[in-house]
């Protein structure tokens, strides 16, 4: 199976994930509050802070084109007003290291974390949390502007509102309906002011929002329910994508809905590490949703699986490609693919415990050894296409 010439091939990751010792942002706290959800807390995480020409190096000669991570507000602003031309300087170190290894540098300005002043201002409650956010990415732009390849703005904005604000599972953690719209609001607002703000240059990165999406299946009787639940988790930021020059679509499982709500997974489908289905079908359908709803150029900005069974990677890469040669057979306008994540890391509030990793990482030694599959998709990227599984 083949795919386009400069389609992308790529690997995510994100800063709080992988870096370690993320002490000045909202999550460290959270992970460190009495109560806490989480179940460990990100502690050293990968070592990526220090070790990032080991990742880059490991992107490239898997065979990959794209590098994807974030950069982290709270270390660039740890305090309101106060920038770190060393973080400035580090990311920047990223970008070259990425540009010297022929990957295209695929950078998302926000990835769940905030810093820790915002937070205790409100977080993306205070009144101007947006603001703040495209003051940070325009001094972010200018120090990096000219070496990134595709600017994500806000990574799953649906996700900060929903676990932060209704499930309380990220922070602040919150139980409040009323609070995730206002924040859905906020984070909205946040994202247009960061597409200007980033356009302001220097260089010419395509600009995108990436957001969570879900294939919402309606059972007979659910049809309402499950248009609603999209609706309020998807169309709300989709609609507010106008203007941008590309969406990243994010997807890792379907949603069954019935009349009385969200059903758990079926019986006979396989569960992955996280609990839902492993469902990899849902990529082709979210695609075309986004390009339709949207009617902008899609990037799979992120998928993939939580499993301990390196071969059930494998397989469902295979599944997802599939999907997206579908896609493009039908004339949808989908750019490449990213897969989540290069590393096994910290999976927020599930800690360590999760594996998406196509490389794994000796908790102790921080060493990466690189799984079957990598090897696999890595060969995939290097051709444009090759024989998949299944
Ligand atoms: C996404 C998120 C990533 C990663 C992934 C796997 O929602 O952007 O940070 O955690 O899910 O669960």
């Amino acid at each position: 199976m083949s795919f386009p010439d400069g389609f992308l091939w790529g690997t995510a990751t994100a800063a709080h994930q992988i870096e370690g010792g993320n002490a000045t942002s909202d999550w460290w706290e959270f992970e460190h509050r009495p109560g806490t959800p989480c179940l460990e807390p990100s502690g050293d995480a990968c070592d990526s802070w220090h070790r990032w020409p080991e990742d880059l190096d490991l992107c490239a000669v898997l065979g990959f084109g794209t590098y994807r991570f974030s950069i982290e507000w709270s270390r660039i602003e740890p305090a309101e007003g106060e920038w770190s031309r060393a973080a400035l300087d580090h990311y920047r170190r990223i970008c070259d290291g990425c540009r010297e290894r022929g990957l295209v540098p695929m950078v998302t300005f926000h990835h769940f974390t905030s810093p820790r002043w915002l937070a205790e201002r409100g977080g993306w409650e205070a009144p101007d949390a947006p603001e703040r956010f495209a003051r940070f990415c325009q001094r972010a732009a200018a120090a990096l502007g000219d070496l990134v390849g595709w600017a994500c703005t806000i990574n799953e904005p649906n996700v900060v509102a929903l676990m932060g604000y209704v499930l309380g599972a990220f922070p602040p953690g919150v139980h409040d309906q009323d609070r995730r719209r206002r924040v859905d609001d906020a984070l909205v607002r946040g994202h247009r002011l960061a597409v200007e703000a980033l356009r302001s240059g220097p260089g010419s990165a395509p600009v995108g929002l990436t957001l969570s999406m879900s294939d919402y299946q309606a059972l007979p009787g659910g049809e309402a329910l499950a248009d609603r639940l999209r609706h309020q988790s998807e169309d709300v930021y989709l609609q507010a994508t106008g203007g941008d020059d590309f969406v990243g679509v994010q997807t890792y499982t379907r949603i069954r809905v019935g009349p009385d709500g969200m059903l758990g997974p079926e019986p006979g489908v396989p569960v992955t590490q996280m609990g839902y289905e492993l469902w990899p079908e849902a990529v082709e359908a979210t695609v075309r949703r986004a390009a339709a709803v949207s009617g902008l150029p899609v990037l799979v900005t992120e998928t993939g699986v939580g499993t301990a069974e390196d071969g059930d990677r494998i397989a469902y890469f295979s599944r997802v490609l599939q999907g997206v040669r579908r896609c493009l057979d039908d004339g949808v306008d989908v750019g490449g693919l990213v897969a989540w994540s290069l590393l096994d890391n910290f999976e927020w509030t599930l800690g360590y415990q999760p594996t998406f990793g196509l490389v794994a990482v000796d908790r102790r030694t921080f060493e990466r050894r690189p799984k079957p599959s990598a090897h696999w998709l890595g060969e995939l990227a290097r051709h444009g296409g090759g024989d998949l599984a299944g």
